[in-house]
């Protein structure tokens, strides 16, 4: 089937890539020339495993362009997967979508069919379609189809989804995306067709779900320093219960992202707006604020509230491993405290970069001369640095906000280690 999928972000890439490796032609279009052009050099303008490999193996089945209007008589199904972020007060800003659906109105010929993949605030897609009726008098039937891809794992999530929900009314919607995801042999009980506002909330309460067990964890780590449990352990017990599941429950420096913090904004604001507190909500943000804060204590404790001058080595910048992404990383906040306070940083990641950060290009030159390291971010590479690379640090200490090592001995090197929820060791 012929496609267009509008945005070319983590979704955006992933959906057609996604669509292109099942089979489908798909046009990509999205504003941003530069991206364009790279894409037609077949480089991918983000780090996202797979994305190389695939956009070279799918070429005949993919057009990246800036011009909805060049490709608007090949297809009438118009994917939209633009950025909604957040405005000033927590509310959500959908103005790419209008900018996305104003050309498609403008272009389309006949009948179209907009999907909407970006997560907006529940009654949008409605609200849309009364907007759409207003502009024009071509039948467009709008279907909202929220994404639950990870980035870093974009295109294996979203080759192999756990659901698809798609919003709509209008059946001919429904027929037109059952054949689109065909090739994707998703179970009939995990393909899920309700109505718009459904489909947009089930997106906010999982992203949120999924915030609020993070830091229901990092909340019990907490209490775990304090009586000598061990995170670890409790996450093991939690997990073999099938009811709490095994995922989700990893103990850190608290959630970042382009998703969670953006979401739990937004859905405290909805529910704001329908005289609605979501306490369990805030309490996670409030939660997660709060762990960083931890975690730099942690430091702080170690050096009695003197770190002016020490050099620390910052292991990971990303929010999560596997993306170059940087957006509402820990890192960022953890690493302006350690500075505000006096310290001197030396980072790397493997793949993100932050000019305002002195970076290095390896681990071994970020740990250099370093007094102390900060692990950020749980990147494969990291696991496999030999203890003795830590023998250079001055104070031979390890603050581990990822519970990378947590199954070394470094007490055998003479090396002090601290994680998320167990005591030193
Ligand atoms: C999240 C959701 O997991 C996706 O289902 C959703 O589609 C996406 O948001 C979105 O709305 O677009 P993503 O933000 O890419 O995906 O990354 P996650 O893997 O969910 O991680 C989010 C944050 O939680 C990261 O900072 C990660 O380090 C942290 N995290 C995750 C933990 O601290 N502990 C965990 O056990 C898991």
């Amino acid at each position: 089937m012929n496609i267009c999928t509008i945005g070319i972000g983590y979704v955006g890439i992933a959906a057609a890539l996604g669509f292109a490796s099942l089979g489908h032609f798909v046009f990509c279009v999205d504003k941003d020339e530069e991206k364009i052009k790279k894409l037609n050099e077949g480089q991918i303008p983000i780090y996202e495993p797979k994305a190389d490999e695939l956009i070279k193996k799918y070429k005949k089945n993919l057009f990246f362009t800036s011009d909805i209007k060049s490709i608007a008589d090949k297809t009438n199904v118009f994917f939209i997967a633009v950025g909604t972020p957040s405005k000033q007060d927590g509310s959500v800003d959908c103005s790419h979508i209008f900018e996305a659906v104003d050309e498609v109105i403008e272009h389309a010929q006949k009948y179209a069919l907009i999907i909407n993949k970006s997560t907006v605030p529940i009654g949008f897609n409605s609200e849309l379609k009364k907007y759409i009726k207003n502009k024009t008098d071509i039948q467009i039937d709008i279907a909202s189809n929220p994404e639950f891809l990870r980035q870093g794992s974009a295109i294996e999530d979203f080759l192999n989804p756990q659901r698809v929900v798609i919003g709509t009314k209008s059946q001919k919607a429904i027929e037109i995306l059952k054949e689109i995801y065909a090739p994707f042999n998703v179970p009939n009980e995990r393909f899920l067709i309700t109505d718009e506002n459904s489909a947009e909330m089930i997106k906010y309460a999982a992203n949120s779900f999924l915030a609020l067990k993070i830091s229901y964890i990092n909340e019990i780590a907490k209490l775990c320093e304090k009586t000598n449990a061990d995170i670890q352990a409790i996450k093991k017990g939690l997990s073999l219960d099938n009811r709490i599941g095994d995922k989700f429950l990893n103990p850190g420096i608290g959630w970042g992202g382009s998703c969670f913090p953006k979401d739990t904004k937004a859905i405290i604001n909805i529910a704001k707006e329908n005289n609605i507190e979501l306490k369990t909500i805030k309490s996670a943000i409030e939660v997660n604020q709060g762990q960083i804060e931890h975690f730099v204590k942690k430091i702080t404790d170690f050096y009695n509230n003197d770190i002016k001058n020490k050099t620390i080595a910052i292991l990971g910048l990303a929010f999560k491993p596997d993306t170059n992404d940087t957006r509402e990383a820990p890192s960022l906040t953890i690493i302006q405290k350690l500075k505000e306070k006096g310290a001197k940083i030396k980072a790397y990641d493997p793949w993100a970069k932050i000019d305002t950060i002195n970076q290095f290009e390896s681990c071994k030159q970020a740990l250099e001369g370093a007094d102390c390291a900060v692990v950020l971010v749980e990147w494969e590479e990291f696991r496999e640095i030999d203890e003795k690379e830590f023998l250079n640090l001055n104070d031979k200490v390890i603050f581990d906000g990822r519970s990378v090592f947590i199954d070394r001995n470094f007490k055998k090197y003479g090396i002090k280690y601290f994680c998320v929820g167990k005591n030193e060791q």
